[in-house]
């Protein structure tokens, strides 16, 4: 089956909405017309009205960082699904591993959070990925599909086809080590395996899986030209437009 890459630009927590804007506006001509790939923004919540209403009409999708598992409630700090489709939103990245570091996040948690997207139609971009000393005790096999599991649990092959998985091995993230086109494609394959195991060969067939970690224009061709990898999912590389579009047109 052939899967339409997804390239996003996951922004954390940089810029102001006036730098928002100048992103957009400068990024959307650069991108005018490319249909090749779909691409995705994922800006802070408190930009989201800017982002989206700056894109409107384009080739670009906008979406968060991170929801609430809850439809509404006393969650100070949090973002509803229903507070981020008001403002136009689509996507969601679920489990960042910046989330499962800092805000201990775990895979129940992720499980919630994709059980709520679903439900309420976004798009979830489910991330999963090894820290170094799992990767170099032999167990990223074994950490992947414990992630995938648990994130999985409860879907239902049906209600599956909007997920979009997204490989980030924690090593990788904003490090300058980029894990090889190799690395990648097996992790990915590991990943595949699991979710068909799961749900089914014809889910596991359309499902996409992005890389991220360290992703720049000069290794985009290399990673998002492999079949097995969807895409990327791009930090600091997607801050510009100009690598940023780079990246989107490998
Ligand atoms: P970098 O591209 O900065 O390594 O970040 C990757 C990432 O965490 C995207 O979600």
């Amino acid at each position: 089956m052939s899967r339409t890459k997804l390239i996003a630009a996951n922004w954390k927590m940089y810029k102001t909405p006036a730098e928002a804007k100048a992103f957009v506006e400068a990024f959307l001509p650069l991108v005018a017309g490319h249909t090749r790939d779909e691409i995705a923004l994922f800006p802070s919540p408190v930009l989201l009205p800017t982002v989206v209403e700056a894109a409107k009409g384009s080739n670009v999708a906008v979406g968060c960082q991170n929801i609430h598992f809850a439809e509404e409630g006393a969650y100070t700090g949090e973002t509803s699904v229903g507070q981020l489709k008001a403002v136009g939103g689509t996507h969601t990245l679920i489990g960042h591993s910046e989330r499962r570091q800092y805000f201990a996040e775990t895979d129940e948690i992720v499980n919630k959070k994709l059980h709520t997207a679903l439900k309420h139609g976004l798009i979830p971009v489910v991330c999963i990925g090894e820290v170094l000393a799992e990767r170099e005790a032999g167990k990223t096999a074994e950490v992947l599909k414990t992630q995938v599991a648990g994130a999985f649990a409860g879907i239902t092959p049906e209600a599956a086809a909007p997920i979009v998985i997204a490989y980030e091995p924690v090593w990788a993230i904003g490090t300058g080590k980029t894990a090889t086109p190799e690395m990648a494609v097996e992790a990915h394959q590991i990943i595949r395996a699991e979710v068909a195991k799961l749900l089914g060969a014809s889910v596991a067939d359309g499902m996409r899986i992005l890389y991220g970690g360290s992703v720049k224009p000069d290794n985009a061709t290399a990673l998002c030209g492999q079949e097995e990898i969807d895409g990327a999912l791009v930090g600091g590389a997607s801050l510009k437009p100009d690598s940023f579009t780079a990246i989107v047109k490998y």
